[in-house]
């Protein structure tokens, strides 16, 4: 990655006013999946100053499934420490409660994708293979790991989950084309469902304009990472669900990295923490 970084737009003022512009009309449009109800409320009580380790453990086990998500993922390579936590408290006091609002979050993104669901299947894969590319090039970077390259990978391609959801027939339609293409059919592309999403549950609005971007060439740095690891999720084999839509399989994107020993070697470290890390996120 460059380090000769373009200003990101998110640090333009009008950023925030396009986001929540783009969050009306797509609230509009489609039925978003919403934040676990205890997710949401952790994610509130992380933010608090005065917010315990031991309230937040209490709050999150509230929810069996969620909870057992977390302390899974906080056990994960992401957040390794020397000594794995044993328990959702220790988890939490052991990874922050910067990195826990992160795992809150991939943990209700995974929830989203259904697992009789052979296309949510493959797009989870593909996001899950998108957001571990991301956090190699971050590390690559000298940037710690589970940032916010890591959550825009998860959650950058959730639209495509949303008009599969609301539309299968229609989604077939659409899988692998262009964005023009989706935004005929559904109004909007799901580039843009996903930006409001993200815009929705909370996060960062470098993240939510990142997700935006992520197929229109834009030089923002977070907006780089993200393609260049969705092309690298092709690569490895972890398409987008077109391919299982529509039966025919799916262009790789372009990319304007040059394929160096060193591409090469980051390649095989995704491919190699995908392999180890999937069952983190089960
Ligand atoms: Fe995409
Ligand atoms: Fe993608």
């Amino acid at each position: 990655m460059s380090d000769a970084m373009v200003e990101s737009e998110a640090t333009e003022p009008h950023a925030r006013d396009r986001m929540r512009a783009l969050v009306r009309r797509v609230a509009d449009t489609c039925d978003l999946p919403t934040l676990p109800a205890v997710a949401a409320r952790a994610l509130t009580l992380a933010r608090s100053p005065d917010a315990k380790a031991n309230d937040l453990a209490k709050l999150v086990l509230t929810d069996g499934p969620l909870a057992a998500r977390v302390l899974k993922i906080s056990r994960s390579v992401l957040y390794t420490r020397r000594y794995p936590p044993n328990s959702l408290q220790d988890a939490i006091v052991t990874v922050g409660f910067g990195a826990l609002r992160k795992i809150l979050i991939a943990a209700s993104a995974r929830s989203a994708y259904r697992a009789d669901d052979a296309v949510a299947q493959k797009l989870w894969e593909h996001a899950l293979a998108t957001a571990l590319a991301a956090d190699e090039i971050a590390v690559a970077s000298g940037r710690p790991r589970g940032g916010d390259g890591f959550i825009a990978g998860l959650l950058h391609d959730i639209g495509k989950l949303v008009f599969h959801l609301s539309d299968p027939d229609g989604y077939r339609t659409v899988a692998g084309k262009d964005e023009a293409a989706e935004e005929a059919l559904f109004g909007v592309s799901h580039a843009a469902v996903g930006a409001c999403l993200a815009e929705q549950w909370g996060l960062d609005t470098e993240i939510s304009e990142a997700i935006l971007l992520h197929h229109s060439g834009d030089s923002a740095a977070l907006a780089v990472q993200l393609a260049t690891a969705d092309r690298i999720a092709h690569e490895i084999g972890y398409a987008s669900a077109a391919e299982c839509a529509t039966g025919e399989a799916e262009e790789v994107p372009d990319g304007d990295f040059d394929v160096d020993a060193s591409h090469v070697a980051l390649v095989e470290r995704v491919m190699s923490s995908f392999e180890s890390e999937r069952s983190s996120f089960e």
